[in-house]
């Protein structure tokens, strides 16, 4: 659920090297180790019906950001070049409900709202969320439907903006509207763009984490970004995240291990940092380059490329992606 604090815990194996060593020791992949989680199922439903989402843009927008963040999207349920978003997305639909429902494979972009004019103000606590999803409901021009069969509210705030935890604790989380302030319990999100406040948080590895107390490594070290801008690639990621973990916790009483429901360890929680084989210790893993040296994971439409992190497969017991090597 919230991104940040397994990020800490690897940067600071980058930190004290001998734990770095220690760890690929132990596991040549860190992918693997079914011994330390027990992901479990609570009951509750998962996102089976067709997902229809709903962004809505909180504050200004650069619009080159805004298509690269929409083509992601478009990609979830779209056939690109393997390995792609949608077979990155197949790992999701596993996850099913009591009801025998799988998680969906169709999530449809279905409605955007523009919050131009900051209407919660530049800082905004987590119960804001709710109150911007129903500013965009209310709306007198172009407002969004409360759709309580399949929606799902995508909330993503410009650089410019503070959210409450935002590059301390969280680069994005996940949860549900309250009926008395939305008007039904409908699944949300949240994303910050980081590139302003945090990238070295929430968009490593595009971005140096100047907090780990070491220099930034020469030459290649850091990855540059398939799409131009380390904000929006890592942000693509974060809401890739989030996506996979509301699609199978999205009242929060569905997929998630440990032993605590206010903060679980879900299905993507459980792979940060990890995209590709061999990924562990703040080795990101096994990814490509395009021919601008730009690392990159899966394909998506309009010949996008996007750097996205894995999640857990309940089939392979360990952290899966398409470009997985074994
Ligand atoms: C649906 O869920 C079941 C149970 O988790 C799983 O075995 C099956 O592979 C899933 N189907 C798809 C299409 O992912």
């Amino acid at each position: 659920m919230s991104i940040v604090k397994v990020v800490v815990l690897l940067l600071c194996t980058l930190v004290n090297s001998s734990v770095v060593v220690a760890a690929l020791d132990r596991t040549a992949n860190y992918e693997g180790s079914s011994d330390l989680v027990n992901l479990r199922y609570h009951l509750g439903p998962v996102l089976a019906s067709p997902v229809r989402l709903y962004i809505i843009w909180y504050g200004r927008w650069n619009p080159t950001h805004q298509s690269t963040i929409r083509d992601f999207l478009y990609s979830v349920s779209s056939a690109a070049n393997y390995p792609s978003v949608a077979d990155w997305w197949r790992t999701v639909t596993i996850y099913a409900d009591q009801s025998g429902s799988n998680v969906t494979g169709s999530v449809a972009l279905s409605g955007e709202f523009h919050d131009w004019g900051y209407s919660h103000g530049n800082y905004l606590s987590r119960l804001d969320m709710q109150s911007v999803i129903k500013t965009a409901m209310n709306s007198y021009t172009r407002p969004l439907p409360l759709d309580v069969r399949g929606g799902l509210y995508l909330v993503l705030t410009s650089g410019d903006v503070r959210v409450q935890d935002f590059c301390r604790a969280v680069c994005g989380f996940h949860y549900f509207t309250f009926p008395h302030v939305v008007g039904a319990t409908v699944p949300y999100a949240w994303v910050g763009y980081s590139g302003a406040q945090c990238p070295g948080l929430c968009a490593y590895p595009f971005a140096w984490p100047g907090y780990s107390g070491m220099p930034p490594p020469s030459g290649d070290g850091i990855m540059k970004p398939p799409n131009g801008d380390a904000g929006v690639d890592g942000m693509i990621s974060v809401i890739a995240h989030e996506l996979a973990e509301v699609s199978t916790n999205p009242l929060v009483n569905a997929w998630y291990a440990g032993d605590d429901p206010t903060s679980p360890s879900e299905v993507a929680d459980l792979c940060i940092g990890v995209y590709g084989s061999g990924a562990g210790g703040g080795y990101v893993g096994a990814v490509n380059k395009d021919k601008w040296g730009d690392g990159f994971n899966l394909n998506g439409v309009n010949g996008r490329k996007f750097l996205v992190q894995w999640v857990w497969s309940p089939v392979k017991n360990r952290c899966y992606g398409p470009n997985a090597l074994d």
